[in-house]
């Protein structure tokens, strides 16, 4: 099935394959934080990320958004649509954490009155700088239609998804999404959805994210596998 490596990313190879149309993401046993400054080998990462993110988008497609994900191949691996990745990274919050704490000045775990969508510039050399609409036009990544229709798509997929985790009893914090541009030129859902990309709280408090490796709170895959765990209790 793959054919040969189109990109290395960090925690994602992807590979080409015979199809022009598909693409194999494998999943590695590599965790990064502060853009790759913290970069430590955790195994196990790998397996339980392309486990969760499988399980969450195969729910997506199901409840009717449009996604890359069409299959799990292994324990690692997945069979994704090959898509052009629309250069920003799509983060909404629910409540306040993370960079938005610290760059207003507010503690963590507020909950906020409407969800509030974000946009950073996804590019390794800048450090993905924050932005707003009028530079994702300016940088030409996407038209005003387009970016209205990634921040409705990314509000209806954090209903879901927060509906989901509260099932579970974790608290969806905040998120990170990219979308991607299929060969019609039709806007999915792409790359992946863990606790890699996602701050979850379980009831009392604690991090169940990737959170536990940047703070250095624990070992990762020990939260990782509670979170895999609960979420095949959803159906
Ligand atoms: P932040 O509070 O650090 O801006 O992160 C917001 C959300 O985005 C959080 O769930 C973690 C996720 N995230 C990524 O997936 N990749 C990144 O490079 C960063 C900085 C955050
Ligand atoms: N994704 C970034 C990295 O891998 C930052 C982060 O998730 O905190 O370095």
């Amino acid at each position: 099935m793959k054919r040969s490596l189109l990109y290395s990313g960090k925690a994602k190879d992807i590979y080409l394959t015979e199809d022009d149309e598909l693409i194999v993401s494998c999943y590695k046993d590599q965790a990064t934080a502060f853009n790759g400054l913290k970069k430590e080998e955790v195994i196990g990462k790998g397996r339980l990320n392309n486990q969760i993110s499988s399980l969450i988008f195969e729910k997506l497609n199901r409840a009717g958004i449009a996604t890359h994900f069409v299959e799990k191949l292994s324990d690692t691996e997945q069979l994704n649509k090959k898509v052009a990745i629309i250069p920003l990274e799509v983060v909404l919050r629910n409540y306040t954490a993370g960079s938005f704490s610290k760059r207003f000045g507010v503690a963590e775990g507020i909950q906020l009155e409407q969800p509030i969508v974000e946009f950073y510039y996804k590019k390794d050399e800048l450090d993905d700088p924050f932005i707003n609409d009028e530079h994702v036009a300016f940088l030409d990544i996407a038209s005003k239609e387009e970016i209205a229709y990634i921040k409705e798509e990314t509000r209806k997929i954090n209903g879901l998804l927060s509906s989901w985790f509260a099932e579970i009893g974790l608290t969806l914090i905040d998120f990170k999404l990219e979308f991607g541009k299929d060969k019609d030129g039709q806007i999915i859902l792409a790359d992946e959805f863990s606790p890699d990309n996602c701050r979850l709280w379980d009831a009392d408090g604690h991090h169940m994210d990737k959170d536990v490796f940047r703070r250095g709170l624990g070992e990762m895959t020990d939260v990782y596998q509670i979170v895999w765990e609960k979420l095949q209790e959803l159906d």
